[in-house]
């Protein structure tokens, strides 16, 4: 190869290797200042979005209603928290995804569909967010239910 036809691969794999990690995080990245997959950027952007978006229903900080598990008359649940708390933590960055992307209007639950306010990174953010609110250990149990990828 010449030295040029190097210069292009290497632009090209470095492109394709930062557009992967994009969309699909590397949840098993340890960040050096969160040691988590996320960005404090995330957590930061997340923050914001949390505030606009979700804690009118899961109020500060994802705390939730604190009776979360009674279901209301209509059959339905009252917001959950998203701290760690309840169980949130058992379901996987795709289902989280998810579940922000179509809400739980179409299982029967309150909770609006973000697919059409929220992009793609912006969910990441939001999520990012929330687990920062989790303790090491539920984090860590969280990410050995991760289906491999
Ligand atoms: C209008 C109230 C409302 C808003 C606004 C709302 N949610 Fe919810 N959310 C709910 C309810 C109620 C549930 C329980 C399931 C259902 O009824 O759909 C829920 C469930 C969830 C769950 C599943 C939790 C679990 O443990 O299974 C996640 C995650 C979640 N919400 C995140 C968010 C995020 C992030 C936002 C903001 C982008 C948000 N919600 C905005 C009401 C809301």
């Amino acid at each position: 190869m010449t030295p040029y036809k190097i210069l292009v691969a290497t632009v090209a794999i470095t492109a394709l290797a930062a557009c992967s990690r994009q969309d699909v995080p590397d949840l098993n990245s340890q960040n050096p200042t969160t040691g988590r997959w996320y960005t404090a950027e995330q957590v930061k952007q997340g923050n914001a979005l949390y505030d606009a978006n979700c804690i009118s229903c899961h109020h500060p900080r994802g705390s939730g209603t604190p009776d979360w598990r009674k279901p209301l008359a209509d059959g339905s649940y009252p917001p959950p928290p998203l701290n760690g708390t309840a169980h949130t933590w058992h379901h996987s960055l795709q289902v989280l995804l998810n579940t922000l992307e179509e809400g739980g209007i179409p299982m029967g639950g309150k909770m609006p569909a973000f697919g059409k306010t929220l992009d793609d990174e912006q969910k990441l953010a939001v999520i990012a967010y929330l687990q920062s609110q989790w303790r090491d250990e539920i984090y860590s149990q969280w990410l050995q239910r991760q289906s491999p990828q």
